[in-house]
């Protein structure tokens, strides 16, 4: 089979922030899995683990969401301020009902921000907080004069303000924050966000809280009576093949499951399509991100963890179902400014996994390292039919080309030409070549499944062809030559 990429007609600008990452307060993402505190044996900075924090900037991580999800509607930030033997504790009586010390509050996420490199997308609180609260953590964070909330920030031992990039207006407005219906939640919204004000130089992108998969009455509500007070609507979509009740293994699964799973992956095209219709209506010129602040797979928990912490082990199938998503996101990219995968150390989706001091990579984070040439590139457009179970994705920077190429087939392989409108060579081939459907990595064996160098890419006269192997992802980079 054969497609075609024009790469002198290129596409809208992939966003970076489509690689985007979230943090909840969620069993051991934040403690333990990115923050193990000063006197930890585990090596940190500032608290910070050193070994996630080098591994999320190696992907290059371009922001961080938090502090939840369902807990930042219960979250209350001047608890998470001051000495640390003085914050007060509270329950998180979402993710197990443990106790919160909150010894993770606002400065330690700046500080984390910082050491990534990253930018904040901090989540405010609609469900229990006040108007007045919200104002005032923004003012704390923002504020470079002289004001209540920049000298209390002061007396903590920050002088600057940090910069917030991203602040979102509540989350899951309908459900865990606050189950309150769309025409409420958008006056809701209208009233909130009009004291997310602008204190420093910096603008802040103003996020209100989106529709649950396809409920499309929420999207209308808010674009109709909201759009014009908003840079982006959120969206969030999980992926798991048998419903809410039978949410199944991470690990031990059917042939039949693994296509289900991949196709539920793909139904995130229509949730774009469908969601982008009606914000189309509203705002013909896309000025408004669809933000999918949460995305990604959600298993039953591993045997023998709290079943509220959301721990799950993480397979290819991880992988396809992040590469399946990522070409989506991409070519939705004109619409969907921002993703967020669920979520970046220990829960759901998962990066990242620890176990006290040791640390390995998911298939899923090679997958984000895979394709992470695609971050700021130009979308390019591809013809042409792909052979059953492929998917692609093509984007150029700076006179390199890369193409990223997705088998989910379990037993064929997919023989595929790519014909070029401009002459190449092909610089690199690497990938996650699959053996076992069910393959992943633990602390014994982190490198079960790994990036390996590609050789089945050649270059013939008008571009080049490849045979992908059956459960593969691979991405090809090339340089054009005019
Ligand atoms: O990511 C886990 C939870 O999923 C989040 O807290 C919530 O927003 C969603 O329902």
């Amino acid at each position: 089979m054969t497609i075609q990429l024009l790469t002198k007609k290129s596409g809208p600008t992939i966003s970076k922030y489509i690689y985007g990452h979230f943090a909840e307060h969620l069993g051991r993402c934040i403690y333990e899995g990115l923050y193990v505190g000063t006197e930890s044996e585990i090596a940190n900075v500032n608290g910070m683990r050193t070994d996630v924090v080098e591994a999320l900037k190696h992907i290059k991580i371009p922001v961080l969401r938090w502090p939840g999800g369902c807990f930042a509607d219960e979250y209350h930030w001047k608890d998470g301020i001051g000495p640390k033997e003085t914050r007060k504790m509270m329950v998180n009586t979402h993710w197990g009902g443990v106790t919160e010390n909150n010894h993770f509050g606002t400065h330690e996420f700046f500080e984390l921000v910082r050491q990534l490199e990253c930018e904040a997308y901090v989540n405010g609180n609609v469900g229990s907080g006040t108007v007045q609260e919200m104002q005032e953590w923004v003012e704390y964070i923002t504020m470079g004069g002289v004001s209540p909330m920049a000298e209390e920030r002061r007396k903590n031992g920050r002088e600057e303000p940090w910069k917030l990039a991203f602040f979102g207006v509540g989350n899951e407005n309908w459900g865990c924050g606050g189950n309150m219906r769309a025409e409420y939640y958008a006056d809701e919204y209208r009233r909130y966000q009009t004291y997310v004000r602008q204190y420093g130089e910096d603008k802040i992108y103003k996020i209100a809280g989106g529709a649950n998969v396809a409920d499309y009455h929420w999207t209308e509500t808010l674009m109709k009576n909201a759009h014009w007070m908003m840079d982006g609507l959120s969206l969030h979509y999980y992926v798991h093949p048998h419903g809410w009740e039978e949410k199944g293994s991470a690990t031990e699964f059917t042939a039949d499951d693994w296509y289900l799973t991949c196709e539920k992956a793909a139904y995130m095209d229509e949730l774009i399509r469908r969601h982008g219709t009606i914000m189309d209506k509203y705002d013909p010129e896309k000025r408004i991100g669809m933000i999918v602040d949460e995305w990604g797979t959600w298993f039953t928990a591993e045997p023998g963890t709290n079943p509220g912490f959301l721990y799950q082990q993480n397979t290819l199938r991880d992988a396809m179902v992040a590469a399946i998503t990522l070409n989506i996101f991409h070519k939705h990219a004109d619409r969907v400014h921002m993703a967020n995968i669920a979520q970046t150390v220990n829960v759901l989706q998962a990066m990242i996994l620890t176990e006290g001091a040791q640390m390995v990579k998911t298939p899923s984070y090679h997958v984000f390292d895979l394709y992470k040439n695609h971050q700021d590139a130009q979308l390019i457009d591809c013809f042409g039919e792909l052979p059953p179970h492929v998917t692609s994705t093509a984007s150029q920077k700076g006179g390199q080309l890369t193409v990223s190429l997705a088998n989910f087939d379990l037993k064929e392989s997919a023989s595929l030409n790519i014909v070029l409108d401009t002459a190449v060579t092909v610089k690199e081939a690497r990938g996650l070549i699959g053996t076992e459907m069910n393959a992943y990595n633990d602390f014994d064996h982190p490198e079960t499944v790994t990036i390996t160098d590609f050789d089945g890419v050649t270059e013939i006269e008008d571009g080049v062809k490849l045979s992908l192997p059956p459960m593969s992802i691979v991405t090809i980079t090339m340089a054009c030559h005019e």
